[in-house]
């Protein structure tokens, strides 16, 4: 799309978004982070209603909306109002198909889950993991077709995430691609024309269990527990009388987490430092700068756009009243755009001070397990792209096709070309 085509298509969603009353919005709407024009809404909430009741949306049912990055803040640090218990998403789970997981309970069970699986980002293990990262990230880089067309999210953010979500698990490596299948498949709405039917996510799903169940009862007899996930939750003490359901709401978890939002923090850093390309030069005059534009990276993208709470009590965030067992989504990608406390938020920034204070991993006892595994994911691409190509940089061609979903921000498609290297 040519850039005026981009400008008026932005033109638009402003004024569509200051035209509708306020009551009206609904943020949650998939479509509106399909076609990316939700940015004039959370501005708009930001300054006139910054924590924001929506009636109209039939899946999620009434909920607040936060999109303040204080009051964000304050809500995701306030777990003993704010619980994760109902579900992070404002959908609800079905009644009759449930999958718990720790990153929707509240403690105690919460925080014994969550050590069970910490020692797999443990320092001494990401240093361990560092050598395969790079050496996968290098043979993917060194595959693709120069010169021609080809999907990044597809030949390289998919490829590498996946390749690690294997090795955490000790999932067959040649059958990695299932784990990317069920990741899209978890978080699929039913119009997305990733799942059939609600009946066929959950037959899918079913079988990613027993595939899981199979792995487990290799490992838990092992007489050495393996250094993988499914081992610590094999062994683990809070984790080990899990039944079917758990274990698969908390492999989805783990699969979700792991996959979808660093695969999209690769693509959107591609996209952004085409859309700032001051910053790419920047950044290929000074490589070093590369882990703080890791985290500005992920500040910009933020891969998941909200995380939902359920009020357990009567309270109140910045003066607007809450009632017991409301949801209340906190909306990270607006939380990361407000201009009050980021300057220039909607602007890449790549050697911008203190960027690692975005919202995009959360904060309080749910703060992503994944964050150093995910920046080191992160850093290791962009050192191994600018060792290829130190002075050309990797084109984008088109708008990317983006996902639609409003709680994984990503895309399904950017088209790029690579440039030729003397070989
Ligand atoms: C750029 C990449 C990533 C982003 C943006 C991200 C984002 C998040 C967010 C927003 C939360 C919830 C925070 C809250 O409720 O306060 C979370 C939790 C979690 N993430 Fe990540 N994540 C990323 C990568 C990863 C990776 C690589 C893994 C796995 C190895 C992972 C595993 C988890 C787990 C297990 C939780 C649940 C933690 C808990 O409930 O205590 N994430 N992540």
């Amino acid at each position: 799309m040519s850039d005026a085509a981009v400008k008026y298509e932005a033109d638009e969603a402003r004024d569509a978004a200051y035209s509708t009353p306020l009551a009206e919005i609904d943020v949650a709407d998939p479509l509106l982070f399909k076609n990316n024009t939700m940015w004039p809404y959370f501005e708009r909430l930001r300054s006139e209603a910054p924590v924001h009741f929506c009636e109209t949306n039939e899946e999620a049912g009434p909920y607040w909306s936060v999109t303040r990055y204080k009051d964000i803040m304050a809500v995701d640090t306030n777990h003993q109002v704010f619980s994760s218990e109902g579900g992070i998403t404002l959908r609800d789970q079905d009644e009759d198909f449930k999958l718990p997981m720790f990153i929707a309970m509240d403690p105690p069970k919460h925080d014994e889950q969550r050590k069970t699986v910490s020692p797999i980002v443990a320092p001494a293990n990401l240093a361990k993991l560092e050598g395969t990262i790079r050496e996968r990230a290098g043979n993917i880089l060194d595959s693709l077709p120069e010169g021609q067309p080809f999907n990044w999210v597809d030949r390289v953010s998919i490829e590498l995430t996946t390749q690690m979500l294997a090795t955490l698990f000790d999932f067959p490596f040649e059958e990695r691609r299932k784990l990317t299948r069920w990741s899209d498949v978890a978080t699929a709405s039913e119009d997305s024309g990733i799942i059939e039917s609600e009946e066929a996510r959950r037959a899918e799903l079913l079988e990613c269990a027993d595939y899981f169940i199979g792995l487990w009862n290799e490992r838990v007899n092992a007489k050495e527990p393996g250094n993988d996930l499914i081992s610590m939750l094999a062994h683990g003490e809070s984790t080990r009388n899990m039944d079917k359901m758990e274990y698969l709401g908390n492999l989805i978890l783990l699969i979700v987490g792991g996959n979808d939002t660093t695969r999209n923090s690769i693509s959107g850093g591609l996209l952004a430092l085409n859309q700032f390309p001051d910053q790419y030069r920047k950044l290929q005059a000074n490589p070093s700068v590369i882990p703080n534009m890791v985290a500005e990276i992920i500040r910009w993208q933020t891969p998941l756009a909200y995380m939902r709470r359920t009020a357990l009590e009567d309270t109140e965030i910045s003066g607007t009243r809450i009632a017991k067992g409301d949801k209340v989504a906190m909306w990270y990608v607006s939380g990361n755009r407000d201009e009050t406390v980021i300057e220039n938020p909607n602007e890449l920034v790549i050697d911008r001070e203190r960027a690692r204070q975005h919202l995009s991993f959360g904060f309080g006892i749910h703060r992503c397990v994944g964050n150093r595994l995910a920046e080191m994911q992160l850093r290791i691409i962009w050192e191994e792209i600018l060792k290829r190509w130190p002075d050309k940089q990797i084109k984008v061609l088109a708008e990317p096709r983006r996902v639609h979903s409003s709680f994984v921000k990503g895309y399904e498609e950017l088209m790029v070309e690579v440039p030729k290297r003397s070989h």
